[in-house]
């Protein structure tokens, strides 16, 4: 890969809603167990986002928290990235809300919609640009607000989101967090495997999709769960080699926070331990494109990124897409 300008990480934050929903909390109109929701996720808890709270708003708590990060100011911006599913509303983007209530006075901005692996989407097209001297900083943030969209009377998929936020700064020849490599991939074929069908230009939103609850996501939890066990050693193993180094040198898996069971039967053929994975799903759950960032910033600040080392963030999700990005710290 030739790079003209080395990028890094100037600074991250991140933030989640005060609401904490336990599993219990679904047992009260669910045919369903905290126990169950537990043993076969490892999640435990969740937050949920507060009436009239928006996604933006999210973006906004977990931005200025990185722009504190990294010392900057939001007219310092050049850029801003917003990775949702769950955007404020359908136009204009999300991003449009937060450069407002930012004062990003000079950035422009663009959402990107790439579910699960959109903040890494928003990394690597802010990286290009970055190392191209297009721009010389980009604020990437992750955003969801899944209760939105959440399909309360399916068993299979509610129990597995949250809301919250995470953002990171990314910024030209900052010597920390230096992008080392980056990776992408999609198979179209299985858009199914999550999905939203309506309220898109395909399948407007009428009152037969609202009574079959289309406008909310589906999932097909068993296919994502085999193809995201194998996607996930696939990347590992692709980073690795691409990078030539052995297991034994990335300091910090932050994967995409889906499922423990996911994580785990992935790292069985793979030399490399849960305690070097960074996991906060017990308290978060699945937050999509925020899962990454919000992590990401937590392992940070609990001291579990130490300078010098090899981190590697792996995500997957609805496309069927994936991505992967290794950093040095
Ligand atoms: N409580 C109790 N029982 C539940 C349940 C719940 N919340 N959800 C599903 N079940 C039942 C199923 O109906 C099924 O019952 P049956 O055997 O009588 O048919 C049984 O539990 C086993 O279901 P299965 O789907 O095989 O369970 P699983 O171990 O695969 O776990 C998921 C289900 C959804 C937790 C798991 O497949 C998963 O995490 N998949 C990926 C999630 C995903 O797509 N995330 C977003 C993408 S990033």
């Amino acid at each position: 890969m030739k790079t003209l300008r080395e990028v890094g990480i100037a600074g991250t934050g991140h933030y989640v809603p005060e609401r904490i929903v336990p599993n219990s909390w679904f047992e009260s109109f669910l045919d369903t167990s905290s126990d169950w929701i537990e043993s076969r996720t490892g999640m435990r808890e969740r937050r949920f986002a507060a009436e009239g709270e928006a996604c933006s708003d999210l973006c906004l708590h977990a931005s200025r928290r990185a722009l504190e990060d990294a010392g900057m100011t939001p007219d310092e911006l050049d850029l801003i990235i917003v990775a949702t599913v769950t955007p404020d509303q359908l136009l204009p983007a999300t991003v449009a809300f937060l450069q407002d209530k930012l004062g990003a006075s000079r950035a422009g901005g663009w959402d990107i919609t790439n579910a699960c692996t959109g903040w890494l989407s928003a990394m690597m097209s802010a990286y290009g640009m970055i190392a191209a001297g297009t721009i010389d900083n980009c604020l990437i943030v992750g955003a969801e607000v899944l209760t939105s969209i959440m399909n309360f009377q399916d068993r299979g998929s509610c129990i597995l989101f949250g809301d919250g936020a995470g953002a990171a700064i990314l910024k030209a020849d900052h010597p920390r967090g230096r992008i080392l490599y980056t990776s992408s991939g999609m198979d179209g074929a299985q858009w199914e495997a999550i999905s939203r069908s309506a309220g898109g230009s395909k399948r407007a939103i009428t009152h037969e999709v609202v009574e079959k609850r289309d406008h909310l996501m589906a999932l097909k939890g068993n296919d994502v769960f085999k193809f995201a066990v194998g996607k996930f050693r696939d990347l590992m193993r692709e980073q690795i080699d691409a990078l030539g180094v052995g297991y034994d040198d990335i300091g910090l898996v932050v994967p995409h926070q889906v499922n423990i069971r996911i994580i785990e039967s992935a790292l069985k053929k793979l030399d490399i331990d849960m305690d070097r994975i960074y996991i906060n799903l017990d308290r978060y759950s699945n937050t999509s494109a925020a899962s990454i960032p919000i992590a990401f910033d937590e392992a940070r600040k609990a001291g579990r990124v130490k300078e010098g080392e090899l981190i590697s963030f792996i995500a997957f999700g609805a496309g069927l897409g994936w991505g992967s990005v290794a950093i040095r710290w």
